[in-house]
């Protein structure tokens, strides 16, 4: 039977997303978040893997070169025999409440109750199943700002996940931009199993790559770094009075992140926080 090593990465929450990135490139397809502070990620067993986990550990302690602290930057790895990586993940989502929406994998019969709106995901290897808390905070602050028939551009889409809210919520009309070629197909068959492919339009990029404005709500669930340059763009590309939800977030970056939305000509007004991560909201008034 073909043997897999799990690899387990414990760094800082501001370092999981870089340190994912470097764990996709040693060669797992995805990774889960475990915690705030572990992901987890399966390479193949065998010839190479261990100067593969080598050349990932001294990575994820050079993430502090980039400027990133990596903290115990520790990378543990546990043989396990073949476990298709799909049945994994699948054993992490389960159906999830998130105010008014219910997250459910396509794989399980999801009742939604009088007033909750179903949206139904199969994210693949795309970040985005509500499993997160930055995807849960982004989804509490999306059905805050979103009114009847509002417009919606999701930066940073992964499975889809927030536009497709957006839709089933009731958004007239959603942009969805990911600088991740790959993640686009899996959005747009999410897109589609939820009835809402004519509303949501899926490109790659990143928000440089939005001409069209006039949104109600931009959110931008990504990472301090992006999210603090998309804030410039994304005041300019807010209809008036528009809310931008950025997020993925670590709370110790927190202020920083606020003081260059402020910085940007958005007025923060408020911060949700799930355990060590943030989704901040800021407006933009009348120029
Ligand atoms: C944390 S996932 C968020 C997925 C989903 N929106 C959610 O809330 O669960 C971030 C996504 O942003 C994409 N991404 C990263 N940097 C980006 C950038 N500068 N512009 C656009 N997309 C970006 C990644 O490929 C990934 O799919």
């Amino acid at each position: 039977m073909a043997e897999w090593l799990q690899v387990i990465v414990r760094v800082t929450p501001e370092a999981v997303e870089a340190a994912g990135e470097l764990l996709r490139q040693a060669g797992a397809s995805g990774w889960e978040s475990r915690g705030a502070e572990t992901l987890v990620g399966y390479i193949p067993a065998g010839s190479g893997a261990d100067a593969r986990v080598a050349a990932l550990q001294a990575r994820v302690r050079a993430l502090k070169e980039a400027g990133l602290d990596p903290g115990p930057a520790e990378v543990r790895t546990v043989v396990v025999t073949e476990q298709p990586w799909a049945e994994v993940w699948k054993a992490y989502f389960r159906p999830t409440r998130v105010g008014r929406v219910l997250l459910s994998p396509t794989w399980e019969q999801a009742r939604p109750t009088p007033g909750e709106v179903l949206v139904r995901l199969d994210p693949g290897m795309a970040f985005g199943s509500g499993a997160h808390a930055t995807t849960r905070l982004c989804l509490l602050a999306l059905q805050e700002e979103l009114r009847p028939g509002g417009r919606v551009l999701d930066v940073g889409t992964g499975s889809g996940i927030l536009a497709i809210a957006a839709a089933c919520l009731g958004a007239s009309r959603a942009l969805a931009v990911d600088n991740d070629p790959e993640v686009l197909p899996i959005a747009r068959a999410n897109a589609a199993q939820n009835g809402v492919a004519d509303a949501i339009t899926f490109i790659e990029g990143e928000i440089a790559a939005v001409t069209e404005g006039g949104w109600d709500v931009i959110v931008a669930n990504i990472a301090p770094g992006p999210v603090m340059q998309a804030a410039a763009p994304a005041r300019r590309l807010l209809a008036s009075s528009g809310a931008f939800i950025g997020a993925g977030i670590p709370a110790a970056r927190a202020d920083e992140v606020r003081a260059s939305l402020t910085e940007s000509g958005l007025g923060v007004e408020r911060t949700l926080q799930e355990a060590e991560w943030v989704a901040i909201v800021a407006r933009k008034h009348r120029d």
